[in-house]
């Protein structure tokens, strides 16, 4: 199929991409793919589980020898395509990435963009030599609500920016589910939870903030999901556990009774989703209870951050809450900003008026409120050329690795750390 470019008019052929790491994220990816068949084919699938291969294989009509268990068989016989899109869990995003750059491909990367500051340097650089674009999935960048935060502190009516206080609420379901049970458990397989759960908050913080940090402070801890707080007559899965019936972390709850966090559980011919879950429960990571897991994450932490022009900032990643969802106030010279997610309120001082904007519709939409297509939409503009800068190129999102990590050190050493 052949589509018009809109900027220079001229015909193009669809882009092609190969998916890496066919989970959940790739599968919010495909929907673009599918929608828009004119834009970008799909042409080859990397994919280590053989059921979620499968799938994505027959979804797309993938030919067999396009179809890799694995990236490291996938780039020793590499097909020709635009772009490589890497889903895969965060200890595998350095390699692929640096393997795909190496061989001359864009790339869609999800975060955390790796697990130190140096791998991440290296993609940006690596990416600046080939002339390569690396779009990293900052979902926050491309949702309607954060875009009309950043634009009212752009216009420049509310005066300067004195300081902003974000809450990143977690939400239980979520922590358990991926903080504590699931595979961001651990600092060292997958990276400290700062990074994990707020590269998405620092970086719209740096976004809107148009600034670099000068001084950063941490504190936090794992305090309560520990063997030492398991109750009186709980076990090694809730399955077993006396107390399961009137404990908030319950996987029998969570998975079976609610049907929640379940995207996951994939299920096999002859099986039902409910087989899977009770099969989870039984033998598998998520029916852990939640005291006798293996998880070395915090599960709080406060960051507070100096800007170089001196705006202060407070960041709360909160996991004891019921939704998730994110609370910013910004203090300006000349107004206030609230934000729940939903609706962004202003208030105007001199004026004594408030407006409202309010994006409850668009939360309630799949894919992050549209955003996650809105990358994928962004990421193939850019590779046809119409497009000269993303909202997410990699040179904007290491600055906001480095301030998690440095958050991290700061935590650790329990010291302010500067930043030069
Ligand atoms: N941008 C966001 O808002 C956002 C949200 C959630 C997760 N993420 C990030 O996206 C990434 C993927 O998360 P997910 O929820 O899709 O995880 P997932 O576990 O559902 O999918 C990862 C897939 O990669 C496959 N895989 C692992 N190693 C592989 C290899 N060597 N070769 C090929 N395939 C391999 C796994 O089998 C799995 O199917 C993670 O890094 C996560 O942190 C980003």
């Amino acid at each position: 199929m052949i589509s018009i470019d809109t900027v220079s008019g001229h015909k193009k052929k669809p882009i092609s991409v190969v998916a890496i790491g066919a989970g959940n994220r790739m599968r919010t990816y495909m929907h673009y793919v599918e929608q828009h068949p004119d834009l970008v084919q799909l042409v080859a699938i990397v994919e280590r589980d053989a059921i979620r291969r499968n799938a994505m294989a027959t979804r797309f009509a993938i030919t067999r020898q396009n179809i890799y268990k694995d990236y490291e068989d996938f780039f020793q016989r590499p097909v020709s395509a635009d772009a490589v899109l890497i889903c895969t869990p965060d200890d595998e995003h350095y390699r692929p990435c640096m393997m795909a750059l190496e061989r001359g491909y864009h790339v869609l990367l999800e975060k955390p963009i790796a697990q130190t500051i140096e791998q991440c340097e290296d993609i940006a650089r690596v990416a600046q030599e080939k002339s390569l674009i690396v779009c990293v999935c900052h979902v926050m960048r491309y949702h309607p609500c954060f875009i009309k935060i950043k634009e009212l502190i752009d216009g420049g009516t509310l005066g300067r920016l004195i300081s902003i206080n974000h809450i990143e609420r977690v939400g239980l379901d979520r922590a358990t589910h991926s903080y504590v049970r699931g595979i961001w458990n651990r600092a060292e397989t997958s990276n400290p939870m700062v990074l994990a759960k707020c590269c998405h908050d620092v970086d719209f913080l740096l976004w809107i903030t148009k600034g670099r940090c000068r001084k950063i402070s941490s504190f936090g801890g794992l305090r309560w999901f520990r063997q030492d707080n398991a109750p009186a007559g709980s076990a090694e899965r809730c399955v077993h556990c006396q107390v399961e019936p009137s404990c908030p972390y319950s996987a029998v709850n969570l998975y079976l009774e609610r049907h929640d966090w379940i995207s996951n559980f994939d299920v096999p011919d002859g099986k039902t989703l409910d087989d899977v879950i009770r099969q989870e429960l039984k033998d598998g990571r998520l029916g852990r209870c939640v005291f006798h897991c293996d998880n070395n994450v915090v599960d709080q932490q406060a960051v507070m951050m100096e800007m170089e022009d001196g705006v202060t900032i407070s960041l709360s990643m909160d996991i004891f809450t019921q939704q998730d969802n994110r609370q910013i106030s910004i203090r300006l010279t000349n107004g206030e900003i609230e934000s729940d997610e939903q609706k962004v309120k202003v208030t105007y001082f001199r004026e004594r008026r408030q407006e409202t904007f309010d994006f409850s519709g668009v939360i309630s939409q799949p894919y992050h409120g549209g955003a996650d297509l809105k990358i994928m939409e962004e990421f193939v503009q850019a590779i046809r050329g119409s497009r000269h800068h993303l909202p997410s190129a990699i040179s904007d999102s290491v600055e906001s690795h480095r301030i998690c990590f440095e958050a991290e050190r700061s935590r650790l050493a329990g010291r302010t750390i500067e930043l030069n």
